[in-house]
């Protein structure tokens, strides 16, 4: 069922107003339309589907493997798993978890992050919604801001992502001698 018709049918049965802001969920999105397909397809489709799209979560063996080994790991230990499944973390995510990824960056990169850098969220689609919404749009005073992409349409997701209007612009990059990108 498409987002479109889902919506008809709750403002019917329920009598609803939407704002703005749910007018424009209800509008639908390439995003949607795309993972709506694809979800049904590996949900019917089982072993013989191969989802050939980027992005995350993805099937790499190694990868698999230690997922498995450590939900195992974490079935045995008394009070893991329930709290992996039944607990809230703070809203930014799990403490250890953004040390330990803070440590990650570090050795790899040569960083020098500490907790505070990392935020935890439901995807990079839910993270940039937040970014995107909190440098671009309106601004307390009256001045309004854009997500400067160097490619529009970029990637199908980014689209919808404003809650208050257009939101990316897109200007052909020039090359100096410097190398340097003039906008
Ligand atoms: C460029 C880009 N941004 C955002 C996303 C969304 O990421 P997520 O599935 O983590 O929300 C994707 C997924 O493929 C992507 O390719």
């Amino acid at each position: 069922m498409s987002v479109q018709t889902q919506c008809l049918a709750l403002k019917n049965t329920m009598n609803l107003h939407w704002s703005e802001f749910g007018e424009q969920l209800c509008r639908g999105s390439g995003i949607s339309e795309l993972m709506d397909d694809l979800g049904h397809a590996i949900a019917k489709g089982g072993d013989s589907i191969c989802m050939l799209g980027g992005g995350q979560p993805a099937h790499i063996p190694e990868m698999d493997a230690l997922w498995r080994k450590r939900f195992e790991e974490m079935g045995r230990e008394p009070g893991k798993l329930e709290h992996a499944v039944g607990n809230y973390e703070p809203p930014s995510g799990n403490p250890a978890f953004r040390k330990a990824l803070a440590d990650l960056f570090n050795r790899q990169f040569g960083w020098n992050l500490g907790s505070e850098n990392i935020g935890v969220t439901a995807g990079g689609q839910t993270a940039f919604f937040m970014l995107f919404n909190s440098l671009a749009g309106k601004f307390r005073d009256g001045s309004r801001k854009k997500i400067l992409l160097p490619l529009v349409p970029e990637y199908i997701g980014y689209a919808n992502q404003s809650v208050d209007g257009e939101m990316f612009r897109a200007v052909k990059p020039r090359f100096g001698n410097d190398r340097r990108a003039r906008v």
